[in-house]
C-alpha cells in the first residue's frame, strides 16, 4: 500500500471533521474524500441499505487506488463495518463508534449525553460500546433530528441549528450529564453552539483525532509517514459527491477551510448498488 491514498467517506459533509484531523496527523498523505450526497441523510434510513451504500462507496474507492478506508461515519460504521472487513479482507478499516468509552472513564457525575443518528442507535455496535464501556454510567440519547441538514446547508450557527441543538440538549443538562459524546461526525462542526449552550462545565468529545492517530498506527511501519513537508496534503486531497460538486466545495471551504478538486459522481454510472430499496 505504498503511497495509496487513503479513501474517507461519509454521507455528506460529516466526516469533513475526520478528514481535518487526518490531514493534520498525516500531512504527507494523500486522500479522497467520498460524500454521498444524493442520499444523506444516512440516520434514518434502514441499515441494510446503509450497508448496501457503504459497499458500493468502498469498492469505488478502491478502484481508485485507496489503500486504506476510513469509515467517517458512524451510521455507516454501525451498518456496515464489519460486513466490509469480511468482503474486502485485504484493506485495513477505520471506523467510529461512539466514544462511550473515554465518556464513561471521564465523567464525575456518572451521567453522559450521546448525540447519534436513529441509525447509529438501533445499530449493534452501539449496544456493544454501551455494553463494554458504560460501567454503570447513565446515558441520555438525542437523535437531534434535522442537525445533520443543517450541518449539510452550512448552517452552523443558525437560530434553527440552536434551536435543535437547545432541544437535545435542555433534557440532558436537566438530568446533570458532564459530558457529551458526539457519535455523528457531522457534529464536530457545531461545537461552538453546543459549548454555548453546554457552558464551561461541560466536556465535549470529538472523536476525530483520536480515528486520526488509529490511522496512523495502522500506517507505521507500511510507509514512510514522514517524507513530505506538513502542509502538502492540501495540494494532494480530491474530493467526489454524489450530490452537486460546487455545493461542496463551498460548503467544505466554509466548514474546514479546505480547497479541494470536486468531482462527480453518479450512482448507477460510477457506482453500483446492490440493495433493492434504492
Ligand atoms: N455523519 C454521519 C454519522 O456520523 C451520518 C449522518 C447522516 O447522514 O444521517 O453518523
Amino acid at each position: 500500500m505504498e503511497n495509496t491514498p487513503i479513501g474517507v467517506f461519509d454521507s455528506g459533509v460529516g466526516g469533513l471533521s475526520v478528514l481535518r484531523a487526518l490531514r493534520h496527523e498525516l500531512p504527507g498523505e494523500s486522500f479522497i474524500y467520498f460524500a454521498d450526497q444524493a442520499h444523506v441523510p444516512y440516520g434514518p434510513r434502514p441499515l441494510e441499505q446503509v450497508c448496501a451504500f457503504s459497499e458500493a462507496i468502498t469498492r469505488y474507492l478502491l478502484g481508485q487506488g485507496a489503500g486504506l478506508i476510513v469509515v467517517a461515519c458512524n451510521t455507516a460504521s454501525a451498518a456496515a463495518l464489519h460486513r466490509l472487513r469480511e468482503i474486502f479482507p485485504q484493506t485495513p478499516f477505520v471506523g467510529m463508534e461512539p466514544a462511550v468509552k473515554p465518556a464513561a472513564e471521564h465523567t464525575r457525575s456518572g451521567r453522559v449525553g450521546v448525540l447519534a443518528t436513529p441509525a447509529t442507535f438501533q445499530g449493534a455496535l452501539y449496544a456493544s460500546v454501551v455494553e463494554r464501556f458504560a460501567n454503570g454510567v447513565q446515558l441520555f440519547q438525542n437523535t437531534c433530528p434535522g442537525l445533520v441538514a443543517q450541518i449539510e446547508a452550512g448552517e452552523i450557527e443558525s437560530p434553527r441549528t440552536r434551536e435543535i441543538l437547545d432541544h437535545a440538549l435542555g433534557p440532558m443538562l436537566a438530568e446533570g450529564i458532564d459530558t457529551v459524546v458526539l457519535g455523528c461526525t457531522h457534529y464536530p462542526f457545531v461545537i461552538p453552539l453546543i459549548e454555548q449552550i453546554t457552558g464551561p462545565g461541560v466536556r465535549v468529545i470529538d472523536p476525530a483525532p483520536a480515528i486520526a492517530r488509529q490511522a496512523r498506527r495502522l500506517l507505521e511501519g507500511k510507509r514512510d509517514l514522514e517524507a513530505d513537508a506538513p502542509g502538502e496534503a492540501a495540494k494532494r486531497t480530491q474530493m467526489i459527491t454524489t450530490g452537486a460538486a460546487e455545493r461542496l466545495a463551498e460548503v467544505a471551504k466554509k466548514l474546514t477551510g479546505i480547497e479541494a478538486n470536486v468531482k462527480g459522481a453518479k450512482w448507477g454510472v460510477d457506482l453500483a448498488c446492490q440493495s433493492p430499496s434504492v
